[in-house]
């Protein structure tokens, strides 16, 4: 598999840079004054463009966006589908983990999304989407038949997600 996207090989470790200082700048744009934490995201789509997006809190603290969110509904808005990475700055000592509804959206576009997470100091880490977030719902995989509603019987609990 090829495309500008693409973050493979010697692009990797260009691609990661490039993302961390595009979510960085990202951060700056941040509207958090409630947390005061603020995070910037810069997500590289197939198409090779870049779409940045910082948390946008809101008085009512349920309605507050992600970061994470905020760059990948602009992409999709703009008739992205295809994404090969995301880079992700926060302001903590800690290396900005995507929280798992975010890491549930990403994944309904690329579970194998390549995530560059980066500390206040600019230290990172890459991870996978699918190391993070193992399980993912998936309408496909519910096989809801016309006449479900309400109807319980038959209802098992088994240990792994993956045969619920
Ligand atoms: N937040 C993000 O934007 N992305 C993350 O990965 C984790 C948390 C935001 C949500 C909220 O505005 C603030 O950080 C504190 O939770």
């Amino acid at each position: 598999m090829s495309g500008v996207g693409e973050v493979s090989g010697a692009n990797r470790y260009l691609s990661g840079a490039k993302l961390l200082e595009e979510a960085f700048s990202a951060k700056e744009k941040a509207y958090a004054p409630y947390s005061r934490f603020r995070v910037g995201a810069a997500l590289l789509a197939a198409s090779g463009k870049i779409y940045r997006g910082c948390n946008v809190e809101n008085a009512s603290f349920g309605l507050s966006v992600c970061a994470e969110r905020v760059a990948l509904f602009k992409a999709v808005s703009e008739g992205e589908r295809d994404f090969a990475a995301l880079g992700v700055a926060g302001d903590g000592e800690e290396y900005c983990v995507p929280c798992g509804a975010c890491l549930q959206v990403l994944a309904e576009f690329n579970p194998q999304l390549v995530l560059f997470l980066a500390n206040r100091r600019g230290e990172s880490v890459e991870k996978r989407l699918d190391e993070l977030l193992t399980a993912v719902f998936s309408l496909d995989r519910q096989k809801v038949s016309s006449n479900a509603s309400g109807n319980r019987q038959g209802l098992k609990i088994k240990n792994s997600p993956e045969g619920a």
